[in-house]
């Protein structure tokens, strides 16, 4: 027997669209509040739905506040243990923190190494996300994991908004190139990168001057994680200034934090696509993530109803 619980940060999914992925799984949403001096409460709905001896999908995206939503993870993974859950399973839809993978600067931190382990040690079995920054990094977790990618999804979305259009898929950096090289087999079209620096102290990114077949080609710019929307602009404006007839962006979460929708807009940026991972902004295309995410889960058969 299984049940999935949908915590704080998957408001945005309805409780149909999950059960319906699942083959009907039962679906509960865990209670949760703030205390008045900040601290988090999390419960899971026992009285709906007990979880003993059950296998338990905790669905949460670690959205803005991301450490509040890495917080009631954590917590509700250690709630559904310590109610007798055979197993614990976290579906996180965007993973925060994933882009601190190395001490870029001494003194610093392995982010993302101690999110996972904390997640290994309060109980959680296997861990399914979609398009972590480093997939490597998800080795830290130590246990099952996936990693789902939706390259064939966003493509369609982008193929039917700028249809007619020849196209070539950019990635803003080296990184992100593996992802434009499936994005554009998935289109059809080519693909390129682009070499950008990012200044460790002070945040600063610059791209070096490189040619690309962009002209008379709307560009889709391809990325793991829009944040202040520095990088895809700076991007944009390369390829428009080599001739690109227009520029999209594709990428699989849209944090879009304060101000980046404008910074994408001043840049000549025409469309956004991105996965529904995190909630929902406005003038973003958004293409729905979880029906294969689950059919994932379901797949692992570590989810048993
Ligand atoms: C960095 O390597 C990531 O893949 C993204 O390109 C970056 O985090 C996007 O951030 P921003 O939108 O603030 O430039």
């Amino acid at each position: 027997l299984a049940v999935v619980v949908l915590g704080p940060q998957a408001w945005w999914f309805s409780e149909e669209e999950v059960s319906e992925a699942l083959g009907g799984a039962p679906v509960v949403r865990a209670g949760h509040k703030d205390f008045p001096d900040g601290e988090t409460y999390v419960r899971l709905p026992l009285e709906l739905r007990d979880v003993k001896g059950e296998d338990v999908l905790v669905v949460q995206s670690l959205a803005p506040p991301q450490d509040k939503s890495v917080w009631q993870l954590l917590l509700l993974v250690e709630a559904a243990v310590g109610a007798g859950a055979r197993s614990v399973l976290a579906l996180v839809p965007y993973l925060a923190y994933a882009r601190q993978d190395k001490r870029f600067l001494p003194g610093e931190p392995v982010s993302v190494k101690v999110l996972l382990k904390s997640l290994a040690a309060f109980g959680a079995r296997a861990l399914f996300t979609i398009d972590a920054h480093s997939p490597k990094s998800l080795e830290h977790f130590g246990g099952y994991y996936e990693n789902v990618l939706l390259f064939d999804e966003l493509a369609k979305a982008v193929a039917s908004g700028e249809g007619g259009w020849e196209l070539a898929v950019i990635a803003p950096d080296a990184g992100a190139l593996e992802r434009a090289k499936a994005l554009a087999e998935a289109l059809g079209a080519s693909y390129d990168y682009l070499e950008k620096y990012r200044d460790r102290l002070t945040g600063e990114v610059k791209v070096k001057p490189k040619a690309l077949s962009v002209r008379g080609k709307v560009v889709v710019i391809a990325d793991d994680v829009i944040s202040t929307g520095g990088t895809v602009a700076l991007a944009a404006r390369s390829v428009l200034e080599q001739g690109a007839e227009g520029v999209v962006v594709a990428a699989s979460h849209a944090l879009m934090a304060e101000g980046a929708f404008a910074k994408l807009s001043e840049a000549g940026v025409k469309a956004v696509y991105a996965l529904d991972t995190l909630p929902p902004k406005e003038g973003v295309r958004y293409v729905k993530c979880l029906k294969p995410s689950l059919r994932r889960v379901a797949l692992s058969g570590l989810f048993k109803l």
